[in-house]
């Protein structure tokens, strides 16, 4: 795998992604809303709007890309679930392989109170429309599920492990970043749609774990 596209590039895990795969020698087109720059080299910066995108447009500019991480967010309707299924169908139409998909911890499974009603339906709602989408594409695919996202900085200690198995909670987005780019990295995580929160095990025993639970 040469290059990959990241979405939400000038996010708080977005940019981290982004990071994180240069450092491990991947070329990175890196799409935002506005002109953005990133220091490092191997770094392309393309610049689209998930809302006013269409899926022709982002075909355009996923030619020669590899595989795709959405870590988009913004207006759930408009950005996490049809700027999602809009990105997901240019994928297939520009013939790039992959797709890592961030989704949110509560997806397809029981949530406390505190994550119901209101703004939390809608979003929950919209990542679980993308998720179905993604899950009915031709792409190989794999969903990650964090918990809230946290910026203190990673302990490479997380779990890992299928929808509704593990507590509610937390999880650095450094750590996230490490799961996005060692999914890339591995086949075996074709398919699955994991919870990911802070934990005990590093992250390359955590998916081990995760693939024989
Ligand atoms: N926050 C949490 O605790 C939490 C928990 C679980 C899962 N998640 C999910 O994890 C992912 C990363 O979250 P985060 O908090 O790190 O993200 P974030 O910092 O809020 O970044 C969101 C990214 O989406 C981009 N974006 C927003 N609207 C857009 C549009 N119309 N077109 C194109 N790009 C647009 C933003 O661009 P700008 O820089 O231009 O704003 C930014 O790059 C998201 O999918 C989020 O839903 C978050």
């Amino acid at each position: 795998m040469t290059v990959v596209a990241v979405f939400g590039a000038t996010g708080q895990t977005g940019r981290r992604v982004v990071e994180r795969l240069v450092r491990g020698g991947v070329d990175v087109v890196a799409f935002g809303r506005r002109p953005h720059v990133f220091e490092a080299s191997g770094v392309r910066t393309v610049v689209a709007d998930l809302t006013r995108s269409s899926v022709a447009d982002l075909e355009a500019l996923l030619g020669g890309v590899d595989a795709v991480v959405f870590a988009a967010a913004g207006d759930p309707v408009r950005v996490d679930r049809d700027g999602a299924l809009r990105a997901i169908e240019a994928a297939e139409r520009a013939g790039v392989g992959r797709f890592v998909l961030i989704t949110g911890m509560g997806v397809g499974r029981d949530r406390p109170r505190a994550l119901t009603g209101g703004f939390w339906d809608a979003y929950f709602g919209a990542k679980e429309a993308s998720e179905r989408g993604l899950r009915a594409s031709t792409l190989r695919w794999t969903i990650l599920q964090p918990g809230e996202l946290l910026n203190r900085p990673g302990a490479d200690r997380v779990d890992i492990a299928a929808v509704g198995s593990l507590p509610i909670g937390a999880v650095s987005r450094d750590d996230v970043a490490a799961v996005v780019a060692a999914v890339l990295d591995r086949d075996d995580t074709d398919g699955r749609t994991w919870e990911l929160v802070g934990g005990s095990a590093s992250v390359e025993e955590a998916i081990d774990e995760a693939l024989r639970r």
